[in-house]
């Protein structure tokens, strides 16, 4: 055999002193982080670099590691920034990050069989069903992300309302309809098209005043819907929404999915996690009685990308959405194809990683009280945010604050137009990195406080460059 196949390294010295270069460099990154710009516009030749050809020969570890360090680590979105206020996005932590190093060690496939990793994954599902209050029988994965997790969760909710045969038999003249907030995420209309259900199908039941879905319309609606020949099979609330992070009146959406036979799924995203604060888990009540939850680590739990996870009330269908026996995956009662069910009876996906592993570290060594905290910090300054807001005259706040979602602009008359330039400006700037949504017609600069390192300093320096930017702006 020929011994340029080989892939292991040559000199187990060299890589290993490489090794402790690359991670000392990624402390260096996290520790100093604050002293780096949020996010830089990337120049037109790093882009280029990213056009070469098919690498033919062997490159050197060493000069790979430097190309990253210059032309990726700077250009990245900035997400581990205390600065960073945009969407909704975790920061991650050191710890993550070396469980990450670990799981890609150990390489470890979680599709199924017996395997101590898949007990660790099955670890993480205990923890969160005592966390939302499920009982022992509901089933739970880990997925890329909520996206993912809300999808499983209509597809599941399709196999309680058509039975299992819609598998193989599609959905005929089903007319199923389904039910969510007009401020949903946008995968939940996705989720309806991927499940070949429709996005038609999804009717976006108007907000109230305090931006949740409006429960006598979610009513009317469904009773339109069946006098009109519809097959109304799920009720979607959202826990923590995107734009403003409001909270649906879970309770109530829980009774009227009871009273008409519906599956009650909740989009927790980010809000789901609320549940490890004692101060702010009784908000979320109701979330308890869901059939389905969705929810990621990734964005308040700070687990490193992707941590995305489903749990379903009833784990038996669940399996019976997606478990696919196959010659080739045959279980048995002992050897390596034992440990039946298997995670990919439970999803769609056969290989997957050891997404368990980095939130497995992040809980055992955070602890729940602790990572509860972390989220009552983030609310405390989006609070924060709100005052300073409401005590400047220049800027008007445009939402309520319902948890760590701010949603403001600077007072202008061309406030759609000016406020669109200062979060450019302040992204570009490196100071502070808001995004932008849409709140009743009017542009918002919506800052979205998920990142554990974020601290009132990171406000101020928000509050000052969104007024100078504006000033400027506006003159
Ligand atoms: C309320 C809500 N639902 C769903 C999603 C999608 O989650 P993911 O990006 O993990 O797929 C998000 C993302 O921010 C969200 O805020």
């Amino acid at each position: 055999m020929a011994d340029d196949a080989k892939l292991d390294p040559q000199d187990w010295q060299e890589i290993r002193a490489q090794g402790q270069r690359m991670l000392s460099d990624m402390f260096d990154y996290l520790e100093h982080i604050r002293e780096r710009p949020v996010w830089q516009p990337i120049p037109q030749e790093v882009r280029d670099s990213f056009h070469e050809t098919l690498p033919r020969e062997a490159g050197d570890l060493a000069a790979v590691h430097q190309t990253f360090m210059q032309d990726i680590l700077p250009f990245a979105i900035g997400n581990a920034h205390p600065g960073f206020m945009g969407w909704v996005h975790g920061g991650g932590t050191a710890v993550g990050m070396l469980a990450e190093m670990l799981a890609a060690g150990l390489n470890a496939n979680l599709g199924g069989r017996d395997q101590i990793p898949v007990a660790v994954e099955r670890q993480v599902l205990e923890w969160v069903r005592d966390l939302m209050g499920f009982p022992e029988t509901a089933g739970g994965l880990f997925v890329t992300g909520t996206s993912m997790a809300n999808l499983i969760g209509v597809l599941v909710a399709r196999t309680a309302a058509l039975g299992k045969a819609v598998r193989h038999e599609g959905l005929a003249a089903s007319r199923l309809t389904a039910y969510t907030s007009s401020g949903a995420h946008g995968c939940i209309a996705q989720a309806m098209n991927v499940s070949g259900i429709g996005s038609d199908a999804l009717r976006l039941i108007p907000m109230n005043e305090h931006f949740q879905m409006d429960v006598a319309a979610l009513e009317a609606a469904i009773v339109a819907d069946r006098e009109r020949g519809f097959h109304p099979f799920l009720i979607v609330g959202v826990a923590g929404s995107v734009d403003v992070g409001a909270i649906d009146d879970l309770a109530a959406l829980n009774c009227i999915a009871r009273r008409e036979g519906l599956w009650f799924h909740v989009d927790g995203a980010y809000g789901a996690l609320a549940m490890l604060a004692p101060e702010i888990a009784p908000r979320l009540v109701g979330l308890a009685n869901a059939d389905s939850i969705a929810f990621d680590f990734h964005k308040w739990g700070q687990v490193p990308y992707d941590a995305g996870f489903i749990v379903v009330r009833d784990g038996m269908l669940q399996q019976d959405t997606f478990a696919s026996p196959a010659a080739y995956l045959r279980r048995d009662t002992r050897g390596m194809a034992a440990g039946s069910p298997w995670p990919c009876d439970f999803g769609p996906d056969l290989s997957r990683g050891f997404r368990a592993l980095k939130t497995w570290f992040t809980i055992k060594v955070y602890g729940a009280e602790q990572l509860g905290r972390m989220i009552v910090k983030t609310c405390a300054l989006a609070r924060y945010l709100k005052q300073c807001v409401e005590n400047e005259p220049l800027l008007e706040l445009l939402a309520p604050v319902s948890l760590n979602i701010v949603c403001f602009r600077y007072r202008s008359p061309d406030a759609d137009r000016v406020n669109a330039a200062i979060v450019v400006a302040l992204q570009e700037s490196g100071i502070a990195a808001p995004s932008t949504t849409i709140i009743n017609g009017q542009l918002a600069i919506r800052a979205a406080i998920v990142n554990h390192r974020t601290a009132t300093c990171d406000i101020d320096a928000l509050v000052r460059a969104t007024i100078a930017f504006g000033q400027a702006e506006a003159s």
